[in-house]
This record gives C-alpha cells, structure tokens and sequence, in this order.
C-alpha cells in the first residue's frame, strides 16, 4: 500500500531544511513553529478526549465578539499562549478569544514575531463532533525588538504577514504552514507524537464545481451576491454545496479539492461575520500562495489594514478564476 507520508520527514526536520537553504536566518521561526505545533498537538490530545474528560459544553460565559464560550474555546486560548510565551519568540499574541493584546512577560520583549490566533475554529461544532480547528497569523514585530510590542505591530496590512496556517482537528490532525517557501501540510501520527509531511507544496485548483457558503441567507445578502449565487446554482454550471459551518474545515476542503468559499455581507451582519486577524488574514495568505485568492467581494483581502483587533469582514475564498468572478459581479454592489 501507497504511504501517504514523505518518508521520515518530520516538520522540525523540514524547517531545519529550509532554513539551511538560508544562510542568515535564525533559528527563531523554527522555535516558533516548534510551539505552534506543541500547541496543537496538546489541543488535539484534548480534543479527542473531550467528552471523557467534561470538556464538552459551554462556560456560560460570552467573549469579546458576543459569542457563547465552550469550555474548549478556553482550554485552546490558554494552550497556545502559554506554549508562546515559553518559547521567548514571541512579544505579542493577539485573539480573538481576548478583549486585548497580550503582552509576553518583559523578559519576552527581545521577542521577534507577533502572533494572531483564532484558538477554536468552528465552536458550535465542539459537541457533535465535527471538525474543527486553530487558526493562526505571524507578523515581524515593527517595533524595536527588546522593547514593548505596541499596536502598530498588528495593526497593519494582511500583506505583512511571514507566515501563517492551521491545525485541523478532524478524521486525523493536520497542520498547513504556508510561508514565502509555499504551503506544506504535516500530519500528525499520534503514536509517535510528531507531525510528518504529508502534501508538500498545495497548490489549489483555479476552478470547482463546490461552492460553500451558508445559503440559508440568500435573501439577506446584496444583490451582487445573489447574482453570483444565482449563477453557481446554473444547472449548467454543476456545482455541488460543501458547507460543514467551521470556516478551516470547510477551507480545507476547498484548498485540497478546489471550491469557493463565501462568508458574505448579510442584512444581519452587514460586515460579514469572521474575522479580519483571525480569520481572513491567515486563510488569504495560505490561499495565495497556493495559487488561490481572496477577496472581501471588492478588495484583494491581504491589502486591507484593520481598524481594531476584532474588526470582520465578509470574505471571499478559494480559486483563482472563480474568486475573479464573484468579485466581479459583487464589486458592483454599492
Ligand atoms: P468561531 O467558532 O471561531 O467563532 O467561528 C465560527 C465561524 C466559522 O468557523 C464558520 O465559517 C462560521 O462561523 C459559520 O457561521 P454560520 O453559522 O453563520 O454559517
Ligand atoms: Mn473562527
Ligand atoms: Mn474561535
């Protein structure tokens, strides 16, 4: 039987590897990386053992964004912070889990990166089992290194982003890294407890015939929109639905198989409902370095610059072509 791992090649491994083709650079992203992934593997521990050990529910409280709290959308915030913050990479994280920016321990000020995190992707997934996920953004601090990390350090364009990805919690765990040097995935054998390149270089296909999108707001969305849902749902056209309701799971998909993915404006929601930082970067830059693109159905999303930590927007993601093309119709929308 085929084995779907690139032998031995761990993901410490592959980052040793593409550093060394850079002579220069620090060993301090690998480090990063290092605890990224330490958080997602204490994250995927829990997460499969979630209803065994009472981690399934809510805490009966609402976080910054109104939305209820589970208990693993906390156990997920802790995790990665805690995992930065021993790492000495890092001078600031940002959640969406979190009101404000939290600043590393002073002895963290020399850190270089500034990290932006959606802990739990997909929450009202937690309790029927459906995937779900950790969304994650890396910023080169602006700031001189060895001082206070300021908002000016995440309050830039998506284009500014080094590197950005996930890991995703479902039939098994993967984690995507896309950086300058493309977009790798590594899965995630839990018997050894190491992630292994599994789908090097993802480039994602230009056309589909999967759109996923929660179609159940047809008639709340502008009239751009509709014209464009209208067309995807062409007999002609082919198109089959794919919408799960954790954005990474349902990105995922797309990214491997191809598809559009569309969290539009809605009468309810007239700025879309995810995430700018949390959400949209992170999946924009994965996307176009795989050959994708991403758009809020006007503007090419990696040049938008937020206006708060936990600003939204609507978000229009996957292939090259059909991005073009929904952007197109909705950018006449007023
Ligand atoms: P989160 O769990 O981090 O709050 O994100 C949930 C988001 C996103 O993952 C998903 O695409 C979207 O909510 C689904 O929203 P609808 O239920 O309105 O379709
Ligand atoms: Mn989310
Ligand atoms: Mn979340």
């Amino acid at each position: 039987m085929e084995t779907p791992f690139v032998e031995g090649i761990t993901l410490d491994r592959f980052l040793m590897d593409t550093l060394r083709d850079h002579p220069g650079a620090s060993g301090t992203f690998v480090n990063l990386m290092q605890s990224i992934a330490l958080a997602g593997k204490m994250i995927s521990a829990r997460v499969n053992r979630a209803g065994l050990s009472g981690l399934l529910g809510g805490t009966g409280e609402t976080n910054v964004q109104g939305e209820f709290v589970q208990k693993l959308d906390v156990y997920a915030n802790e995790t990665f912070k805690k995992a930065l913050e021993h790492g000495g990479h890092t001078c600031m994280v940002v959640s969406e889990e979190e009101d404000e920016p939290i600043l590393t321990p002073e002895r963290f000020h020399s850190g270089k990166y500034v990290v932006t995190v959606d802990p739990l992707d997909g929450s009202s997934n937690i309790d029927v089992n459906a995937t779900i996920g950790t969304i994650f953004g890396v910023f080169r601090r602006k700031t001189a290194e060895g001082t206070k990390a300021t908002l000016e350090d995440v309050i830039r364009p998506g284009q500014d982003l080094v590197a950005a990805g996930y890991v995703i919690y479902g039939s098994g765990t993967i984690l995507i890294l896309a950086t300058e040097h493309g977009v790798h995935g590594f899965s995630l054998d839990p018997m050894v407890g190491e992630f292994f390149l599994s789908h090097p270089h993802i480039q994602t296909p230009p056309t589909s015939t999967t759109y996923s999108l929660n179609e159940a707001y047809y008639h709340q969305f502008p009239p751009g929109t509709r014209a464009y849902v209208d067309r995807l749902r062409e007999p002609k056209r082919g198109y089959g639905t794919r919408y799960i309701g954790t954005l990474i799971a349902d990105f995922h998909r797309n990214l491997l198989k191809g598809g559009i993915f569309l969290y539009p404006a809605t009468a309810k929601n007239p700025q879309g409902k995810l995430r700018l930082l949390y959400e949209a970067f992170p999946t924009a830059y994965i996307v176009e370095r795989a050959g994708g693109a991403a758009t809020n159905g006007k503007q090419r999303i990696l040049d938008l610059v937020p206006k708060t930590l936990h600003d939204r927007t609507p978000l229009v993601i996957g292939g090259k072509a059909e991005v073009e093309e929904a952007t197109a119709l909705m950018s006449a929308e007023p």
